[in-house]
């Protein structure tokens, strides 16, 4: 079982701009005021890209088999178009980091796309709506075989495209801010399908024999429990919720074609509508043969939980994926919510989106890609209960999923660092790691949740209650004394503007004082 921390290149690394860097749609959307809490963006964010050997010391610190990462399609073809344009030191940035995370035995898991897509592709083709980026991401997707493939053998073509499409293309609440509600997300979805399939092609026809690694996807999907076990409908209800969530890019990949309550319900409020076809669009009988099986082994990423029940949303003039399911998601009150108000922490849950998966799929090869707890508390607290609560529960019900006979072999926690929580500014943080963004030196302090994973890596699980709880006492006390470090250091912060700015000035006026007295008293006595 391998075990690992995560994380994502826009998030972290920064220098937006920096040695030959292309802007991506997130540099656009960040920049143009209004969209994210507080107007902040990723131009400097965690600095990761300057400090890749500290944040492999942190690495090396938590013992991880492996470290999940994405490349930055800009960074190495700024413009987005293979034929346009290389960036030579954005490969070396990521040959160097891939190397040093070797040289310290850490495995990459590398993903092509955690959503910062180049720019010039947005304004000239319209990004994700345009069938033309399949060719222009497999040109890159090659680029990056050719290039680090004979050292990366875990590929991840995509990473959560269901908020891709639903954030990007529906709500507009993420780049590139598009509200094309009930078209733009099925469309946008179904070029990233068609895309992954042929950059699985791709490995398997050009580099797979020599390169000998392996392509999949990463899908984040929460699961849905019926809120009434014994209603048909209800029960119905929550397998839409997973089917439009999991099943729009898993039954495609799987089974090679959507999910048909997907095609059915979209069909028929397409109909409704007065639309000649669905919405949805439909793949072609070589598409879908062509797209069945391209995974070889499937990215989950999980953070909580919902009760679902149906619900009958009017004729609606105005169309969108979200009344297209016919349902209404539920929360437990007595579920814990320690960080923000969509995060609920019901361990269970991910237990059963495991056998779900199981039993669709085929029991396909599984690795965990996201899981963890943010926090959205203004002061900094490194001593994070809540988080090594949730990790507790999610890895003891994956443990038991693979139990159950899932074919579950890896965990990622997410994430490594706090970073740039995309339209939510710094204001949740994931990272084990905490950074005080407002110190130039974007400093690293681990939160009691790093002592605590450090602890269920070496153990590989958990060994028995009460080693387990011993590990939360120590992690608890060691957590409050790297507390007072860091209130000693933004202390230290405060007293070097005091050094660097108030001294001189204090001093300077006391001359002047001075001076104007000597003068006075000179004259007095003249
Ligand atoms: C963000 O920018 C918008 C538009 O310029 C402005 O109205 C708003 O006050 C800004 N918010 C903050 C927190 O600076
Ligand atoms: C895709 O890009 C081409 C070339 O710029 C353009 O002609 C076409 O209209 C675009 N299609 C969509 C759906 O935007």
């Amino acid at each position: 079982f391998l075990w690992g921390v995560g994380s994502s290149a826009y998030q972290t690394e920064g220098a937006w701009d920096k040695d030959g860097k292309g802007p991506s749609i997130w540099d656009a959307f960040t920049h143009g005021k209004g969209k994210v809490l507080g107007n902040e963006t990723g131009d400097s964010a965690c600095d990761g890209y300057y400090r890749v050997k500290d944040d492999i010391q942190l690495l090396k610190e938590l013992k991880v088999n492996h470290y999940l990462l994405s490349i930055s399609w800009p960074r190495i073809m700024p413009t987005g178009i293979k034929a346009e344009q290389l960036n030579e030191k954005g490969i070396q940035f990521y040959n160097d980091t891939i190397n040093s995370l070797l040289e310290n035995n850490i495995t990459p898991i590398v993903s092509l796309y955690h959503w910062d897509l180049p720019q010039v592709l947005q304004e000239k083709y319209g990004g994700w709506q345009n069938i033309s980026m399949i060719n222009y991401f497999n040109d890159y997707a090659n680029l990056c075989f050719e290039k680090f493939g004979d050292r990366v053998k875990h590929w991840i073509t995509f990473s959560n495209p269901w908020a891709v499409a639903e954030k990007g293309y529906e709500t507009g609440e993420h780049a590139p801010g598009l509200k094309l509600g009930g078209c733009g997300a099925y469309k946008a979805a179904h070029h990233i399908i068609k895309t992954h399939a042929k950059v699985w092609h791709s490995y398997n026809s050009t580099w797979r024999r020599e390169q000998r690694g392996m392509v999949g996807i990463s899908l984040t999907s929460g699961w849905g429990e019926p809120v009434d076990p014994h209603s048909q409908t209800d029960r119905d209800a929550a397998e839409r919720y997973i089917q439009f969530h999991l099943g729009w890019f898993a039954n495609p990949i799987y089974r090679g074609d959507y999910p048909e309550v997907m095609k059915n319900y979209v069909g028929r409020k397409s109909a409704q509508q007065g639309l000649g076809t669905s919405r949805l669009p439909t793949f072609s009988v070589q598409e879908k043969t062509y797209i069945k099986g391209t995974s070889d082994f499937l990215g989950i990423g999980h953070f909580t939980t919902r009760y679902v029940l149906q619900k009958n949303f009017p004729f609606l003039q105005v169309s969108s994926y979200h009344t297209d399911h016919d349902l209404a998601e539920l929360v437990d009150p007595n579920w814990p919510a320690p960080g923000p108000k969509w995060l609920y922490s019901v361990p269970w849950g991910f237990r059963r989106l495991l056998n779900f998966i199981k039993t669709q799929y085929g029991n396909p090869l599984i690795y965990v890609t996201e899981n963890g707890m943010s926090e959205t508390v203004q002061c900094p607290q490194l001593c994070d209960e809540w988080r090594i609560q949730y990790l507790k529960g999610y890895i003891n019900e994956i443990l038991k999923a693979l139990n159950d006979g899932v074919n579950v072999k890896g965990y990622t926690a997410w994430s490594l660092l706090d970073k740039f929580e995309w339209n939510k500014g710094f204001s949740e943080r994931f990272g084990l790691y905490h950074i005080d963004f407002k110190n130039k030196n974007k400093p690293r302090y681990p939160k009691a949740s790093v002592d605590y994973y450090k602890k269920i890596i070496s153990a590989n699980g958990f060994p028995n209650p009460r080693e387990v709880e011993n590990w939360h006492q120590k992690a608890m006390d060691t957590c409050s004394a790297t507390q007072q470090h860091l209130a000693a250091d933004s202390l230290i912060t405060h007293m070097e503007m005091v050094t660097e700015i108030v001294l001189p000035t204090v001093f300077t006026l006391c001359i002047l004082i001075s001076i104007v007295l000597l003068i006075f008293y000179l004259r007095n006595h003249s």
